[in-house]
């Protein structure tokens, strides 16, 4: 259902600051595949993410999602079929707007807006429905301006409305990175539940090895621009920390032991 066909991102080409940041990835992700996504600061996984929602054109190869050539749409129509939570829980909501200002907005992601920021009565009660799943409290809170909300509520806030319209495709890059161990594992908590119950696709980029093991039916781990592993199945189900950070310095011919702080 997305297909990424040999793509290639390199910024500031022929010039001295020119990176490329992505080398040629083939990705095929089927429907309901919950993929998770580890490797190094710089590995190209945000601009992998990225290249996806359409932040940024690819250099080169294709992108399709259900079938349709994304490859050269912009981001606001790709937005339409897509679901987002970053890192920053400031990036995914608007502070100054209400929860239910949010949530309407989210719903007509994608489509023909009006100007008014006005709910309607019958939104309000799917906003409330859906915000009760949280167990937060929030859905008592529908006209309170977002700007007031913990980081940990922003971040679950996000998480609905970025699953509110079942996107085809769901892109998590490291979104309970900002937040502490215990907000971050109800965060987490909340996308298993999520994504399994609308068997979302879903893209969940980590830094957290364990995380990456335990969530998800496969495993990706990108190294300068490539993915140098493809785990799933069985083989993911019996995995361990261990054995990933063996495969990786295998890979790069190096000693485990050298350098286990990479991930961390
Ligand atoms: N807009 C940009 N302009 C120039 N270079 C960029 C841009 N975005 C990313 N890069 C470069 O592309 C490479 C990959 O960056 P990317 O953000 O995708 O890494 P990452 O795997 O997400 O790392 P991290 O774990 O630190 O978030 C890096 O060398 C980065 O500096
Ligand atoms: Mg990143």
């Amino acid at each position: 259902m997305l297909n990424i066909n040999n793509a290639t991102k390199t910024f500031n080409p022929n010039s001295v600051n020119e990176v490329q940041a992505l080398r040629g990835i083939n990705l095929e992700v089927d429907k309901g595949d919950f993929i998770t996504i580890i490797g190094s600061n710089g590995a190209g996984k945000s601009t992998f993410l990225n290249s996806i929602a359409g932040t940024f054109i690819l250099s080169s190869g294709t992108i399709s999602i259900n079938g349709k050539d994304v490859t050269t749409w912009p981001e606001h129509k790709r937005a339409r079929n897509l679901g987002r939570v970053f890192q920053d829980p400031l990036l995914g909501t608007c502070t100054s707007l209400t929860i239910e200002q949010n949530m309407a907005i989210a719903l007509k992601r994608g489509k023909k807006r009006g100007l008014g920021l006005g709910v309607r009565a019958k939104d309000k009660l799917l906003f409330k429905e859906q915000l009760s799943t949280l167990g937060l409290g929030l859905e008592n809170r529908l006209t309170d301006q977002v700007g007031l909300l913990s980081g940990g509520q922003r971040q679950a806030l996000t998480m609905i409305m970025a699953t509110m319209t079942s996107p085809d495709v769901l892109l998590l890059d490291e979104h309970t990175a900002a937040l502490d161990p215990k907000t971050g594992q109800k965060i987490l908590d909340i996308t298993d539940t999520v994504v399994h119950r609308d068997e979302l696709t879903t893209l969940m980029v980590t830094h957290n090895m364990n995380q990456a093991i335990n969530m998800g039916n496969r495993l990706i781990m990108l190294h300068q621009g490539q993915i140098i592993l493809d785990i799933s199945g069985n083989e993911k189900k019996g995995l361990k920390v261990e054995d990933l950070l063996e495969r990786f310095y295998t890979f790069r011919g190096e000693n485990v032991a050298s350098d286990r702080m990479l991930f961390s």
